[in-house]
């Protein structure tokens, strides 16, 4: 806690106004998953990203209402929770990725707020607006690797599709890279995500769907197959590519 403090302090005279450093990192924080650590590092507290897009910006396929919901009232609420129960303990001043990859099955408030503010920074760098009324498909090394691997982009979708669909209650369906490099369809409950040791099958992020009713509800109510049929229209697989390829 003053250690948090103090770096706060010390960086916000650095740059003059704690608002002028949330200002200048507000953009930057939002090109990379790094950059979520970086947003700790400043002002000594996790903070809720800015979307890259209007609450909106997804319609028809995701609502408005869905959005502004999701982002400013969940993914803020596991931030606040996050901050808290990180406020003192072992895990005081660590980045987002050394919390997941260390958490404790048992340490709920940590495993389920630290994975929360971190599948919803990814999730939403994984959106965006569809402007070409065309469904979206992946790019460059990716769609090479996702042809190799399950034959075909059609295979491949309707693979994702059936885990998202048979995720049980509330949780989220993945593409990864495990660590030989292979992509791999996984799942994972509540808010776990392949970076924690605690998950069965690890690896890194490549794509993120959130299969929480909060994230479909109100506009598909409980048709999920709806909402991930949607989802496939405003995936940012230039993002998905970054990750790809990102060592
Ligand atoms: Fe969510």
């Amino acid at each position: 806690m003053e250690n948090n403090r103090r770096n706060f302090l010390k960086k916000s005279a650095l740059l003059g106004l704690a608002g002028v450093a949330g200002s200048l990192i507000g953009k930057e924080k939002l090109t990379n998953l790094e950059n979520i650590s970086a947003a700790l590092q400043e002002t000594g507290k996790f903070e809720l990203p800015k979307l890259p897009y209007a609450y909106y910006a997804l319609e028809p396929f995701i609502d408005s209402k869905t959005m502004e919901i999701h982002h400013s009232k969940h993914h803020a609420g596991y931030v606040n929770n996050l901050n808290k129960a990180v406020e003192t303990g072992s895990f005081s001043g660590k980045s987002i990725e050394e919390i997941l990859r260390s958490v404790n099955a048992n340490d709920a408030a940590v495993r389920n707020n630290a994975g929360g503010h971190y599948n919803h920074s990814l999730f939403w760098q994984l959106l965006e607006p569809n402007r070409y009324k065309m469904l979206p498909l992946p790019e460059g090394t990716l769609r090479d690797a996702i042809t190799t691997q399950f034959n075909s982009f059609g295979e491949f979708k309707q693979l994702f599709t059936g885990k998202a669909m048979s995720v049980f209650g509330s949780g989220w369906c993945w593409l990864i890279t495990d660590a030989q490099g292979n992509l791999k369809i996984t799942a994972t409950a509540n808010q776990d995500n392949p970076l924690m040791q605690i998950v069965a099958e690890q690896g890194k992020p490549v794509l993120a769907l959130d299969v929480w009713e909060h994230a479909y509800y109100l506009k598909h109510q409980n048709k999920r197959m709806d909402y991930i049929s949607d989802w496939w229209n405003v995936i940012n697989w230039q993002k998905a590519e970054e990750l790809f390829t990102q060592k």
